[in-house]
This record gives C-alpha cells, sequence and structure tokens, in this order.
C-alpha cells in the first residue's frame, strides 16, 4: 500500500514550551486515520505543521513522496485541509464560494464543480447564500472546497464539531465513500472518540504533545482486554478493591476491562468480599473502552 502522508519525529515549541514530541503517524492511501486527544493535546498543531502553516522545529513531514521543508509547493499540490473551521463568505452562494477558490488552481472545470457539489449531496442548496446553511452544510462546503484540487490526502480538523447525529453521519458517509472510491488518505481529528469509531481504518491517540498509541481499529479492539459488564447489590467499595481495571456505571453497575481468563478472579474476589452478583455480561469493546484501558483511566473529555 502506498503511503501518501507520513510524519515523522515531528518537535514543536512555542517559546519555552515544547508542545509537539516525536509526533509519528503514516496514512496510506484509503485509510482514514482518526486523530484524537484531549483539548490542548496537540492535534491542530501537529496539521498545522503538516500544511507547512507554522514551522517545524524538527522531524518530517512528507506528502506524496515530497518534503514538506524543502518541497512545499510540490508537497501541497495533492492536499485538501479545513483547519479548525473552513473559510467561507456568508454573503455568497455556495456555488459562488468554490468559484472563487477554483480561481486560485488552473484547470477545474465547471463540470468538476458539480461533480464535487454532487458528491458532497448539496445540489439542491448550491445557488442558497452560505448564511443561510445550516452548520453541517457550511462542514459539507468546506470539504467541496478542499475537494476542488483533487488531493489524496485530506485534513480535516475536528470536521464534527457542532454537528447533530444526522450531521455527522452524513459527513461519515461521504469520507468513507472518498477514502474507498477515490482512494484518498483522510486525517480526521476529534477529541471524541466516539463519533470516529465507527468508520476509521487507524487510530493515533495524543496527550500532551505525545502519541501514545497508533494502531489500525482492528488491532486496538482485538489488543485490549474485554469487557464486563457487572450487575451487583452495590458498587461501593469497588474501585478500592479492583484498582483500574473497573469503571464504576451507577450504584449497582460497573464494568470490569481484564483479559477472559481474569473474570473468575475478579468475581471470586467480588464474592469473597460480600458482594451480590446477579448478572455478568461480556461486551464487545468499544474503541472508548480500548482508549480507557490504553491509557490506565484517562477519559478523553
Ligand atoms: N501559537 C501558539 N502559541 C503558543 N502556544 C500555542 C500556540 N498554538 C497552540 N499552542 C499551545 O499548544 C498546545 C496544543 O494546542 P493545539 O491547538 O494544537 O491543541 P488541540 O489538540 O488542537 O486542542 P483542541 O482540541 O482544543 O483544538 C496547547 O497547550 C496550546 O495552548
Ligand atoms: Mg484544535
Amino acid at each position: 500500500m502506498k503511503s501518501l502522508l507520513e510524519v515523522k519525529n515531528i518537535n514543536k515549541s512555542f517559546g519555552k514550551k515544547q508542545v509537539l514530541h516525536n509526533v509519528s503517524f503514516t496514512i496510506n492511501e484509503g485509510e482514514i486515520l482518526g486523530f484524537i486527544g484531549p483539548n490542548g493535546a496537540g492535534k491542530t498543531t501537529t496539521i498545522k505543521l503538516i500544511l507547512g502553516l507554522q514551522s517545524i522545529d524538527s522531524g518530517e513531514v512528507i506528502i506524496n513522496g515530497y518534503d514538506v521543508k524543502k518541497d512545499f509547493n510540490k508537497a501541497m499540490t495533492s492536499v485538501g485541509a479545513i483547519v479548525e473551521s473552513p473559510d467561507l463568505y456568508m454573503y455568497l452562494t455556495g456555488r459562488q464560494n468554490l468559484k472563487l477558490i477554483a480561481n486560485y488552481y488552473k484547470g477545474i472545470k465547471e463540470e468538476d464543480i458539480n461533480k464535487i457539489i454532487k458528491l458532497v449531496g448539496l445540489e439542491k442548496r448550491i445557488d442558497d447564500k452560505v448564511s443561510k446553511y445550516s452548520l453541517g452544510m457550511r462542514q459539507r462546503l468546506g470539504i467541496a472546497a478542499a475537494l476542488l484540487p483533487k488531493p489524496n490526502v485530506l485534513i480535516l480538523d475536528e470536521p464534527t464539531n457542532g454537528l447533530d447525529p444526522e450531521g455527522i453521519k452524513e459527513m461519515r458517509e461521504l469520507l468513507v465513500k472518498l477514502a474507498k472510491e477515490d482512494k484518498i488518505a483522510i486525517l480526521i481529528s476529534s477529541h471524541n472518540l466516539s463519533e470516529l469509531e465507527s468508520f476509521v481504518t487507524n487510530t493515533c491517540i495524543i496527550q500532551n504533545g505525545k502519541v501514545i498509541k497508533s494502531t489500525s481499529v482492528k488491532e486496538l479492539k482485538k489488543l485490549n482486554e474485554t469487557t464486563f459488564k457487572i450487575d451487583l447489590n452495590t458498587s461501593k467499595g469497588i474501585s478500592k478493591l479492583l484498582g483500574k481495571k473497573v469503571k464504576i456505571i451507577d450504584d449497582d453497575s460497573i464494568e470490569v476491562y481484564v483479559e477472559k481468563d481474569e473474570i473468575t478472579g475478579i468475581i471470586t474476589k467480588l464474592i469473597e468480599n460480600k458482594y451480590q452478583i446477579y448478572q455478568v455480561v461480556m461486551e464487545e469493546m468499544t474503541l472508548e473502552d480500548a482508549f480507557i484501558s490504553v491509557t490506565g483511566g484517562n477519559k478523553i473529555d
């Protein structure tokens, strides 16, 4: 598989504060990487370095084989991006916005624009003013704009921010289509793992400027322990008894993250400590659970 975006050991400081520490990841054609981390983790900074919007202190970013530091223009010809929020003129229509952007590039034809409008599902509203658009429609127009130069790398910084579940679903379908049909490599950042887990192929989890886990979604789920949901008479005192392996759900239910063969020991321990167990259910692990077990209990939000 061809790697379209390679980030290799990049470091970045603002003044004395180092905000990125040896951040590395790769995205191959057709892959969607969920770049996940809490506020201030360094997602936007990483994206700005990839796009050459800020200088890299050390390390390399390679896009389509071109080093962003040495071959900036060549590297950028095949990248489309939205950083923080799309730049759109509210008083113009969607189509007028796209035409303006198309003028920056050579050789974008009317039919190319129409194709992209159709792809992002804005045919019916494209001649309305952007000020009349919903947030989801603005995001889709932003993606349309990012797709105009026919990139094979698409970078979206928190595109699901503020979208309702329906908007997130539409974006998800669009991105999956772009990755599958057009073999585009997509980087999508978010602080919300649950929004991404159903459709990304890989995840890179960043905290305090360091990549703490980088893996395919399949491996992440496989690698981690199984979740057991246990209903019992009380959840009091269980954190103390079981430590990090447990999450208290409410007064009478808990979740335990362990290897399958450890559950007997856990149940025995609970019984020895006079807990009454009503039900034990093994659950398929969500990425959120996997994240919790990887980071030792730190929630993303
Ligand atoms: N221009 C700057 N000058 C100084 N510090 C900065 C600058 N830009 C970012 N930072 C700091 O770098 C760290 C990472 O910020 P960044 O915006 O990359 O995080 P993020 O993961 O995108 O967060 P969010 O989820 O809130 O968007 C933060 O501590 C932030 O305060
Ligand atoms: Mg950010």
